[in-house]
């Protein structure tokens, strides 16, 4: 008898095993080039698999694809911000970091005794083309999970997503959670392999939305508690970030006055514009319209500071295109030009909320095109030009813009 509950444990062990699956909150994304890192994030905890100890840390091995044998990686663990529990934390965040990966490289990796995992490296060169995703203001519903899969089966290198992720505000962990069982089950490009993320922060990451007056970054980043947890190896100094892929695309993500103050980021955005003078294609993102649809221009402060800190720069510098969100809807314009070139202005976000009217007379006189829908932008660069395709929620094009080379400084 004593033998047969044995036997029977192993059983249970070894279709325990098999049954692994990869981690259910799995993040990729970067934390430093993107052509040779990429960072891997997941929670444990409740429903979410064992909370790993520092005597049995979590196993990962990984290799290159076509390469013979597996490497352990290290992971490291820390705990997950838990607000509303005060401070006592039921889940665990674990990360593993690769560098000194080669660019546009296909690895796989297995956490434990799960499946294998895909993903790739930034490429170098832009070659015949690269294609990104992106998109804000999503949330948790059926309609979000349906756009995140749009996205993902465009086969894009990354989605960048502008703010508004899970509206947690800051402290609701299930809606975090939730928000991160979807991404991991959306974000899967269509032969297999994991999408990296590249985030950008909204006010719905934050308590209470906005910097608050006089406040410290380490006392706003305390306000967007899953936010830094998650990003802040990307986001590690009170400043914007720019992430850099090879020689032909850089994407420079600011915050709309959500944990650093809109004005001191002007001075990063002229100096980081002037640094990238030779690089094809330089795109901005941050979460608040600077042309809002749904708003007016004066209906909150931070419209009217994007628009008179950050356009001016913009309009100077070889950008190809903005990226907004926060208005809930497809509204694309074109700066007024006043303090140089005309810019395109691609937003407004709406990647799984309801889609909200156009309301903005004076956005209105600049619009290019609108659409009352949900959308998400699918950016094909190519080494002569840009195509950005806006889709709808049944891949329908809803918008689609050329964005010719520059000339070269
Ligand atoms: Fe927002």
């Amino acid at each position: 008898m004593r033998s047969f509950r044995f036997y029977l444990l192993l059983c249970l062990l070894g279709a325990n095993g098999w049954a692994e699956e990869l981690p259910a909150t799995l993040i990729l994304t970067w934390e430093k080039d993107p052509c040779r890192s990429m960072t891997a994030l997941w929670l444990r905890g409740p429903g979410l698999g064992e909370t790993p100890r520092k005597d049995l840390p979590e196993v990962i091995q990984w290799k290159k694809v076509g390469e013979g044998s597996w490497q352990p990686a290290a992971t490291e663990s820390s705990p997950f911000p838990d607000p509303d529990k005060m401070g006592k934390p039921r889940w665990t965040l674990v990360k593993a970091r690769w560098d000194r990966l080669e660019p546009g490289g296909e690895y796989l990796f297995k956490i434990g005794s799960s499946p294998e995992a895909k993903f790739c490296t930034a490429p170098q060169n832009i070659g015949s083309g690269v294609t990104f995703v992106e998109g804000g203001d999503i949330d948790i519903a059926d309609s979000s999970f349906k756009m995140m899969v749009l996205g993902a089966r465009q086969n894009p290198l990354f989605m960048s997503l502008g703010g508004d992720l899970a509206y947690g505000d800051g402290h609701d962990i299930k809606r975090e959670i939730a928000f991160w069982k979807q991404w991991r089950q959306a974000a899967i490009a269509p032969d297999g392999r994991l999408i990296p993320l590249v985030p950008g922060i909204g006010n719905h990451e934050v308590k209470g939305g906005y910097v608050q007056e006089g406040a410290t970054f380490e006392e706003m980043k305390a306000r967007a508690p899953f936010f830094y947890a998650w990003f802040g190896g990307l986001y590690r100094q009170a400043e914007p970030v720019a992430l850099d892929f090879g020689d032909y695309l850089s994407m420079l993500l600011l915050d709309s006055g959500h944990v650093l103050p809109i004005a001191s980021q002007t001075g990063w955005l002229k100096e980081n514009l002037e640094k990238r003078k030779a690089v094809p294609w330089v795109f901005a993102s941050w979460h608040v319209s600077t042309y809002p649809s749904f708003r007016k221009w004066k209906d909150q402060k931070e419209i009217v500071q994007t628009r008179e800190e950050w356009v001016p720069v913009l309009e100077q510098s070889g950008v190809a295109a903005v990226f907004t969100h926060h208005e809930h809807n497809l509204q694309r314009v074109e700066s007024e030009g006043q303090t140089g070139r005309k810019i395109p202005v691609l937003g407004n976000g709406a990647m799984g909320v309801e889609a909200r009217p156009q309301n903005c007379p004076e956005s209105k006189a600049l619009t290019k095109a609108f659409a009352q829908s949900d959308y998400l932008n699918v950016i094909q660069l190519r080494p002569k030009g840009v195509i950005v395709r806006s889709l709808g929620p049944e891949g329908e094009e809803l918008d689609r813009v050329d964005l010719p080379l520059r000339a070269k400084p």
